[in-house]
């Protein structure tokens, strides 16, 4: 294969996407009661047709309190299943790898919608709920002091992730991501800014990595050996005092022991409001899917890629197993296509649309 790494096949387990190319997971916030529509079912269609390798849905929370918003969706009932199930085999039919992100909101949860303002919902107001999280202190001022998760509570939404996963198998999909970053529910535990519990899930980082790993017990439970999962981290808080990239390298580390844990998804930053990146540059994750790799766990790169060139470059020089375009597509649902063209590698364009290969 003399195409660019990019366009090349690649196999996680008995999975073969057709490139290394994802779509990001990006919230659509357009569902009701967490059930996905037509717009779920186009933006996703377009996306796979458009000739992404994997399409990955947005967060799709575990739980109804779970979710961001209101208008996000959700994977907690069979009407979800069956409705997921649609989308998964649609996205299959157009040659992408079927991908679900399984979240959970935490101390993010019950805002209104950005086009509302991402404004914090009152958990009496009739879509309002009351948040859960490491403790008791909000996610910023204004928002509704979660519950602390009691060791129980911590069970039930390791529980509520198992069952997902269950959910997510049923619908036929391929591919399972762990949303474990930006500052929700799992991240929440892991940096050390918004878990100060003093109990066996706060403390040192091996303690407030468990949630992560009874997470991922309870989805490797439910979900097939022979179906790979992925993780998203937030490898860095962006913040001093925070999670840093030797912290999540030792993670990384662990998951890389396991075993049952195929990629790290490289992401960074949403403890806080403020834990932003001092500088937002083209590529700006890409060392961290560096560091991690170098821990032995194949990883994704994500963040203001979206030049075909620059896609290519991170593979070619081994510092990702896979790129994930999010905005770019979002853009340009044919993304990939036109990269394939702009590189010269010959891939098959939907028959449909081959025409448009020779323009
Ligand atoms: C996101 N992002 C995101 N990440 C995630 O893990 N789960 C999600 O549901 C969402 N939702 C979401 C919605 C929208 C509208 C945007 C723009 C982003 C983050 C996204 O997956 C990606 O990591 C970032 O956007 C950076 O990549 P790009 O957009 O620079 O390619």
């Amino acid at each position: 294969d003399k195409r660019p790494l990019l366009f090349q096949p690649i196999s996680f387990r008995s999975v073969t996407a057709r490139n290394r190319i994802a779509l990001s997971p990006m919230c659509q916030y357009s569902a009701e009661d967490g059930l996905p529509n037509d717009w779920h079912l186009q933006h996703l269609g377009a996306r796979a047709a458009g000739g992404a390798g994997i399409v990955i849905t947005e967060a799709t929370h575990v739980a109804p309190h779970a979710r961001i918003t209101p208008g996000c969706l959700g994977i907690w009932s069979d009407a979800h299943t069956e409705a997921l199930a649609r989308l998964a085999a649609m996205i299959a039919r157009m040659g992408a790898v079927p991908g679900i992100q399984l979240a959970h909101a935490g101390r993010k949860a019950s805002v209104t919608r950005p086009w509302e303002g991402t404004k914090p919902i009152p958990p009496e107001a009739p879509e309002g709920w009351v948040p859960v999280g490491p403790t008791d202190e909000p996610f910023a001022p204004g928002h509704t002091p979660p519950v602390p998760l009691d060791p129980g509570g911590v069970a039930a939404a390791v529980e509520a992730f198992g069952r997902a996963a269950r959910r997510a198998r049923d619908a036929g999909f391929r591919l399972l991501e762990i949303h474990g970053a930006h500052g929700y529910l799992i991240h929440s535990f892991l940096s050390p800014v918004a878990n100060t519990r003093s109990d066996s899930y706060g403390g040192h980082l091996r303690a407030r990595a468990r949630l992560l790993m009874e997470v991922i017990d309870a989805v490797r439970a439910e979900w097939p050996e022979e179906l790979p999962l992925f993780v998203r981290l937030s490898c860095v808080d962006h913040l001093s005092g925070g999670l840093t990239i030797d912290d999540t390298v030792t993670i990384a580390r662990w998951l890389a022991a396991r075993g049952d844990v195929d990629l790290v998804d490289c992401s960074s930053g949403g403890i806080t409001p403020d834990a932003r990146p001092p500088s937002a540059h083209p590529g700006y994750q890409v060392p961290y899917s560096e560091a991690v790799r170098a821990a032995g766990i194949a990883t994704g790169a994500v963040g203001l890629i979206s030049c075909p060139d620059h896609a290519a470059e991170i593979l070619a020089n081994g510092r990702a197993d896979i790129v994930l375009i999010g905005r770019a597509m979002l853009a340009d649902p044919a993304w990939p296509l036109r990269a394939a063209k702009a590189l010269g590698a010959e891939i098959d364009w939907p028959v449909q649309y081959e025409r448009a290969n020779l323009v």
